[in-house]
């Protein structure tokens, strides 16, 4: 018996700090005018230092909505999938940090998924073929993010780019005959050749961090901007067609396009690609910047409790990060 796949809550945390463009004119040689013409942006949330704020405290506060949404209790969660370039620490990982926070004592499964942009998306995906092979019930899907601490505040031509937040999705399985909702096609993927468009070499195993590196501030994230532009724009078009040929849909049924918010132009161009009307694609990189992880979980969220999104109707979500990943989901909320 085929299992229906249905997303049952959500939930969001932005950090509480916000940063407009105007702030970040005091401290690199940038305009307002400039990074709303050429992303979209015009503010991020930043994470406390000061703790409350991490990123599986994000999570804790996201996931605690999304369960009031699903109905559900904590020890209803059969496993949690956190997305994020920025776990708590190194070791454990945050989704058992989580687990520990949410107090669930069922001893679920508890996973970070290092896929960048597309880690919520992977998520949700393999969450998916789980439940459909009934080893799961219900899933808890993260992608939480404190970039500001991996920016480097000195470099405009990224620390304009991110900001901090968190979305989060339960999953499960639908089992009521009557209900739609299910997750129709997916697809995910990577192209290692593109590992140097978008990469942070420095403080891992191969080259720790050292004062040299600090004194340099070649630790941080860096990134071939115009190169991740022209891939991100062809891999999230072609993700989309993937989906929709995978469930014999057509682009016209689809009610909401959720994209990763990297950059407007980058939506819009996407857009353009595929022919989709610019109303029915779901755009706020205005408010949270990039989140990476939780672009997409965030963009969905917004859109169901602004009652934009209905139950019953087409998603497609589509992402694409580091690695290079990528990821796409078709599925009737
Ligand atoms: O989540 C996935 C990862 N992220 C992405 O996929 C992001 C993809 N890339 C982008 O969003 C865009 O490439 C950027 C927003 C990063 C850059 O936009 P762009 O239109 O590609 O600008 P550019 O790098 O070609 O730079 C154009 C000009 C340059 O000046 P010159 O050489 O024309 O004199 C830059 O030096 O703009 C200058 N510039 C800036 N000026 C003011 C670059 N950054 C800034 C800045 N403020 N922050």
């Amino acid at each position: 018996m085929d299992i229906k796949v249905k997303i049952k809550g959500t939930g969001i945390y932005a950090p509480k700090k916000v940063v407009t463009n105007f702030d970040l004119e005091k401290i690199v040689e940038t305009s307002d005018e400039w990074i709303f013409e050429r992303t979209g942006i015009k503010q991020r949330h930043i994470c406390s230092t000061e703790g409350g704020e991490w990123p599986s405290d994000m999570a804790y506060h996201a996931t605690l909505d999304a369960l009031k949404a699903a109905n559900l209790e904590p020890n209803d969660i059969d496993m949690i999938l956190f997305a994020s370039v920025t776990p708590d620490h190194k070791l454990p990982n945050t989704a058992c940090i989580l687990q520990q926070k949410l107090g669930i004592t069922n001893k679920c499964a508890a996973l970070d998924i290092a896929a960048a942009c597309s880690g919520f998306v992977y998520g949700l995906n393999m969450a998916t073929g789980l439940i459909k092979m009934g080893a799961i019930k219900n899933a808890l899907i993260i992608g939480s993010e404190m970039l500001s601490r991996e920016i480097n505040w000195k470099d405009r031509n990224t620390c304009i780019l991110f900001g901090d937040g968190c979305g989060v999705a339960i999953v499960g399985a639908n089992e009521d005959a009557s209900d739609s909702s299910d997750v129709l096609s997916l697809h995910l993927g990577a192209d290692g050749k593109g590992k140097e468009f978008f990469d942070q070499p420095v403080g891992g195993a191969v080259e720790p961090i050292t004062p040299t590196h600090i004194e340099e501030s070649s630790h941080f994230m860096q990134m071939k901007g115009r190169e991740m532009f022209k891939v991100a724009t062809r891999t999230l078009a072609e993700n989309a067609r993937i989906v929709l040929d995978r469930a014999d849909e057509k682009l016209e049924n689809v009610d909401w396009l959720i994209p990763h918010q990297a950059n407007v132009r980058i939506i819009e161009t996407t857009g353009k690609l595929l022919g989709i009307d610019p109303e029915k694609v779901i755009i706020n990189i205005d408010k949270y910047a990039n989140t990476s992880a939780a672009t997409v979980p965030i963009a969905m969220h917004e859109a169901i409790t602004d009652g934009r999104i209905e139950r019953g109707q087409l998603l497609l979500l589509d992402a694409f990060g580091a690695g290079l990943t990528t990821g796409a989901t078709l599925l009737r909320y």
